[in-house]
């Protein structure tokens, strides 16, 4: 059996399309048990509705789904053992946090004694333990989609799906709640497929992200080797923050690439996957990866420029570094290198070759 046969959701080339307009351009994903995975892309490429198909809101114009090796077409979503926590999947107002949990299990014929087990176990799960005669009104934000949560899992369902379902809450509190999920799907050893627009909530979760650009898959792998290792400038530009420098010639150099940039600037590159097979269009270099040089100091890829703009964010220094005339370099320095650095004041960057990433497209 390959991982495809026992994988919780396999999805094969699955289009959606409204008339002429295709939303979801063969998406090809498994999702082996046990996993969690991110579906991350700009608002409008196509995610809620490959999360839809999933659970059987919408069918596919072409293509199959298969939960569990089974093929889904018709069926119903209630019969896809599917949890879901969606964005606007709102808490029944005129129930109590337990009898909202308990909906599922209810739907499902359970008997008094295993709803209230069911209740008693996912409050648990959510850290809600005590709450079960409480109001949705009378709970706070993180509470209510915590109860939302617990009412998805309370029927034990085998794949949890999450429609951005952190959005609607405050930054402090999102980011709490990302942590908490990650712990609760661990400790439920549940596969969740979650969906999210903002790259730092799918980055801290996912074992593994899926980066979806207009209807299809742009790249998908572990968060640490999409961020070192982007496939193309979209996925650069989405996923952190990147400079992206047009480049106008390359030269295999031995194991490295010398790319000449348009403005005329060489650099040195060591690509960690193998050279590209396709022309180098592009190179991406992350701020953090850019440093200042010390004085008198003779390295590879180092750039003379002018400071052109210095933004304090406290934690650390953006400053962006003239280094041609139509060439700005963003570097992200720590605090304890502010020293010297002014706008309009001339400096010296260095970037690691390892750190300057050749694009194809
Ligand atoms: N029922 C529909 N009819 C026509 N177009 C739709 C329908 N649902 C979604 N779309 C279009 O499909 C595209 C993707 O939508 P959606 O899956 O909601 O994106 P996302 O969740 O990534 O923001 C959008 O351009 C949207 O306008
Ligand atoms: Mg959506």
């Amino acid at each position: 059996m390959s991982s495809a046969d026992i994988a919780d959701i396999h999805l094969v080339d699955v289009t959606k399309s409204y008339g002429s307009h295709v939303v979801v351009n063969k998406i090809s994903l498994v999702v082996p048990r046990g996993e969690f995975v991110s579906i991350l892309g700009p608002s409008g490429c196509g995610k809620t509705t490959t999360l839809n198909m999933v659970a059987g809101f919408q069918e596919p114009s072409s293509g199959e789904i298969r939960i569990r090796g089974e093929n889904q077409v018709g069926v119903p979503p209630e019969k896809r053992n599917i949890g879901l926590v969606f964005q606007n999947y709102a808490l029944f107002p005129h129930m109590t946090v337990g009898e909202n949990v308990a909906f599922g299990l209810k739907m499902k014929r359970k008997s008094r004694a295993e709803i209230e087990d069911g209740v008693r176990r996912a409050l648990r799960s959510v850290h809600l333990e005590g709450y079960e005669t409480r109001y949705p009104k009378e709970l706070s934000g993180g509470q209510q989609q915590r109860t939302a949560l617990a009412r998805a899992i309370a029927p034990q369902p085998s794949v949890l799906l999450l429609d951005e379902p952190l959005s609607n809450l405050d930054l402090k509190l999102r980011e709490a709640m990302r942590i908490e999920l990650k712990e609760i799907q661990q400790a439920l050893a549940m596969t969740f497929v979650y969906v999210t627009h903002d790259q730092e909530e799918a980055m801290a979760m996912s074992d593994r992200v899926v980066v979806m650009s207009r209807g299809v898959v742009a790249q998908e792998g572990r968060p640490v080797d999409i961020y070192q290792n982007p496939a193309s400038a979209f996925v650069a530009d989405f996923i952190g923050k990147s400079n992206l420098l047009a480049v106008k010639e390359t030269e295999k150099l031995n194991g490295q690439l010398r790319l000449t940039l348009t403005g005329g600037l060489t650099l040195i590159a060591q690509p960690a996957t193998s050279a590209p097979a396709a022309k180098v269009e592009l190179c991406c270099i992350r701020p953090e990866n850019v440093q200042l040089a010390a004085p008198g100091e003779i390295s590879e890829n180092l750039l003379t420029g002018r400071i052109d703009k210095v933004v304090n964010l406290g934690a650390h220094v953006d400053v962006w570094v003239d280094v041609s005339k139509d060439c700005t370099i963003k570097a992200q320095l720590p605090l304890r290198r502010l020293e010297g650095v002014n706008v309009g004041s001339d400096v010296r960057l260095r970037i690691e070759p390892k750190a300057v990433q050749p694009l194809t497209v």
